[in-house]
């Protein structure tokens, strides 16, 4: 074989090697998006769950042949298939510690935004399918909850905190957790998806946190708080409109109040592909905007009257932090 030949295919074969990782995603996806792993849960035929749940039996075959090389599933001699107990937990719908809908995001709306591109930058029209990307965005953001809870916590204790408004609060995750821990302190959200506000607001009925429906662009605070939020909503605001919320904050922050932010960061130490990605998926869809950098969230804060107090990572490989600034 000529050498140039033998380059090729071993170009073409490093590219196949490189997309190998995709097929346990696209596996897990297809298990969770029709509840594979719970159909397979104590064990069963494929064409006994092909037949009770009106699949094709072939395809069912080719996604338990995949998950059998993936280490998925297992086979008895029998023929009888069954997942590994961490998918049926974490990868089926109706598991508490489902992370399902994690996979939904990054297959339905992140992969699909990212294959729009080549239409998308020749200025061809895309029709994003996304119905119900309010709750996946709300359920998706609110994982990351566990891991940015505790240090909020820190913040809220170490400033003593007495009330707390949280905008863009979708499922008002973070107030409900500070509720448990802080039954005592005013807690107040402010969420625009009128959907999720309303779920929201089902949620927290029998509580004292008040969850209202409304955009922070438009909205007048008749109170303040020690404590104001913003997590995970800069990439909602383009940068006139990020400066015109920190003023907005600003003004319902109390006299020595706090604010915090969460936010993926660009150009920071860690997480910098994800943080790329991330950007690349904002930068497609109207309305979205990329992430900002640490120095661009100082320069508003000044602005708007904030004394910058810290970043802490929250996710370093996802490039997450946590900011906190002072009145
Ligand atoms: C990605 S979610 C984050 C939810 C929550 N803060 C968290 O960190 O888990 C952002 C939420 O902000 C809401 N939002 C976006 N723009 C807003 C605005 N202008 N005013 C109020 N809420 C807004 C979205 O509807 C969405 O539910």
């Amino acid at each position: 074989m000529q050498l140039t030949e033998y380059r090729r295919l071993w170009n073409a074969r490093k590219w196949m090697k490189r997309n190998e990782p995709f097929l346990p995603t696209w596996h897990a996806h297809l298990g969770y998006s029709l509840d594979l792993f719970k159909r397979f849960k104590k064990g069963a035929a494929v064409e006994e769950v092909a037949l009770t749940h009106d699949l094709n039996q072939d395809l069912l075959q080719r996604w338990v042949d995949v998950g059998l090389v993936l280490g998925h599933l297992k086979q008895n001699r029998k023929g009888i298939i069954k997942p590994k107990r961490s998918l049926v937990k974490y990868v089926s719908k109706d598991s508490d510690s489902s992370v399902g809908i994690l996979i939904k995001e990054m297959m339905e709306l992140h992969i699909p935004t990212m294959l729009s591109y080549r239409d998308l930058m020749q200025g061809k029209e895309v029709n994003f399918f996304e119905a119900d990307y309010g709750d996946t965005v709300a359920q998706t953001s609110a994982l990351l909850e566990t891991i940015a809870f505790p240090k909020v916590l820190d913040v809220v204790k170490k400033e003593r905190v007495k009330s707390i408004f949280d905008i863009g609060c979708a499922y008002g995750g973070y107030l409900k957790r500070i509720q448990v821990k802080k039954p005592k302190l005013r807690l107040k959200g402010l969420e625009a998806d009128e959907q999720v506000a309303k779920k929201a607001q089902e949620e927290v009925k029998d509580s004292d946190i008040e969850i209202i429906s409304g955009d922070i662009k438009e909205y007048e605070s008749d109170e303040e708080f020690d404590l104001v939020m913003m997590n995970n909503l800069l990439y909602y605001f383009s940068k006139e409109d990020r400066a015109e919320l920190f003023e907005r904050s600003s003004k319902i922050v109390g006299k020595k109040g706090t604010l915090i932010v969460i936010s993926p960061l660009v150009q920071s130490k860690h997480g910098q592909a994800f943080a790329s990605a991330f950007n690349s998926f904002m930068s497609a869809h109207e309305n979205m905007y990329p992430v900002p950098s640490e120095r661009e969230l100082k320069q508003y804060a000044k602005a708007a009257g904030f004394k910058f107090k810290k970043t802490t990572p929250v996710v370093k490989e996802g490039g997450w932090y946590m900011m906190v600034f002072k009145k």
